[in-house]
């Protein structure tokens, strides 16, 4: 038999393999539903996670609740919530690329366990990371990239609608275009009162 996310989870707490670990306080796993139809993937830990153990609960992760309601998505039943690295940057920069290639093998063992037949990329690092470094944030949002039998949706990180609320409008399209595709892959009654 395979893995389970249970063993995955201790090994991965055990991790060392960038120097992250040194000044982490937690490793932040990743939480929601083991068997979600939806994958997101953020980019890093943050002050708040970091304390708590838990991904996206600081500002970016209230806003980004607050969307996932709206599409009528929540963490326990359709979500699956993720990061390119588990552990918090130093002053919340972004990952090196060492970083980042040390923790995305835990990252491809999750996607395999949970097996989401869509992702969500938030930003430009997990669109690098996932997509690859000639994709850019700002062209490619809202567009569909196909990767074997996994569809990825990019679409501007919260911490980004935080600093400039004027991309929330496009946001929400996007985010649209994900409820729309779950209704078609994964449950067609699908209903929230916001979108039709
Ligand atoms: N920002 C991220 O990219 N990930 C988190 O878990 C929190 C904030």
């Amino acid at each position: 038999m395979g893995q389970t996310m249970e063993q995955l989870r201790e090994e991965m707490e055990q991790c060392r393999k960038c120097d992250l670990w040194q000044s982490r306080n937690h490793l932040i796993f990743g939480e929601g539903n083991h068997h979600a139809p939806i994958f997101i993937i953020g980019e890093a830990p943050g002050r708040d996670e970091d304390r708590v153990g838990r991904p996206f609960i600081g500002p970016s992760g209230i806003l980004l609740d607050k969307i996932f309601a709206a599409c009528g998505f929540n963490r326990e039943n359709h979500l699956f919530i993720s990061n390119i690295v588990r552990c918090r940057p130093p002053g919340n920069r972004p990952p090196t690329p060492q970083e980042a290639a040390a923790c995305l093998p835990w990252l491809n063992r999750q996607l395999e366990l949970v097996d989401s037949r869509i992702m969500i990329l938030l930003g430009a690092t997990a669109l690098k990371y996932m997509a690859g470094p000639d994709y850019r944030i700002t062209r490619v949002r809202g567009n569909w990239i196909r990767q074997g039998n996994r569809l990825m949706m990019p679409v501007y990180h919260p911490s980004a609608l935080l600093r400039n609320p004027a991309l929330k409008r496009d946001t929400w399209e996007d985010f649209k275009k994900v409820v729309y595709k779950y209704r078609e892959l994964v449950a067609p009654d699908h209903y929230t009162p916001h979108i039709p």
